[in-house]
């Protein structure tokens, strides 16, 4: 996996930033837009939903993914994701969501989180989480 073009980039961070203005936020006002792109070039977007309960918040990096599963994407259909979060400083994904990009990332792929700054950031997938948590073998797409 190579890095994808400025061209992609740019179109990646717009989607997440217009995506990000969709997010449900009464709680925090932390509006957070993500951006998946596909093996195919599709790109789809999500969105931070929040929730009274605060522990049932899901992030916009989980929401994109469990989006595209929907639409019956799976492991390895995917080249980059890319987060946009408000503020001038950038932020790299939240535990959890490391754990739910590692199921359907290949360890070389691209995560990319772009702020207000106009800096943006990129991880592998691998220097997310190493050593990640995985069943062995790890389960055939179904
Ligand atoms: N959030 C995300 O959407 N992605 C992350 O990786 C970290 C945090 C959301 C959850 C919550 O709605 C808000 O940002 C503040 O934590």
């Amino acid at each position: 996996m190579i890095k994808i073009s400025r061209k992609i980039l740019s179109t990646l961070e717009e989607a997440a930033k217009k995506a990000s203005r969709n997010a449900y936020t009464p709680y925090s006002s932390f509006p957070v837009g993500a951006a998946l792109l596909a093996e195919d070039g599709e790109i789809y977007v999500g969105c931070n939903v929040e929730n009274a309960s605060f522990g049932l918040t899901n992030c916009a990096e989980r929401s994109v993914m469990f989006t595209a599963v929907a639409d019956g994407r799976g492991r390895g259909d995917f080249s980059a994701m890319l987060i946009y979060t408000p503020g001038e400083t950038c932020h790299a994904p939240c535990g959890a969501c490391r754990q739910v990009l590692n199921e359907f990332f290949e360890p070389e792929a691209y995560i990319y989180s772009s702020c207000d700054s106009g800096e943006v950031v990129a991880w592998t997938m691998d220097e997310l989480l190493p050593d990640s948590f995985e069943l062995s073998p790890r389960p055939k797409d179904s």
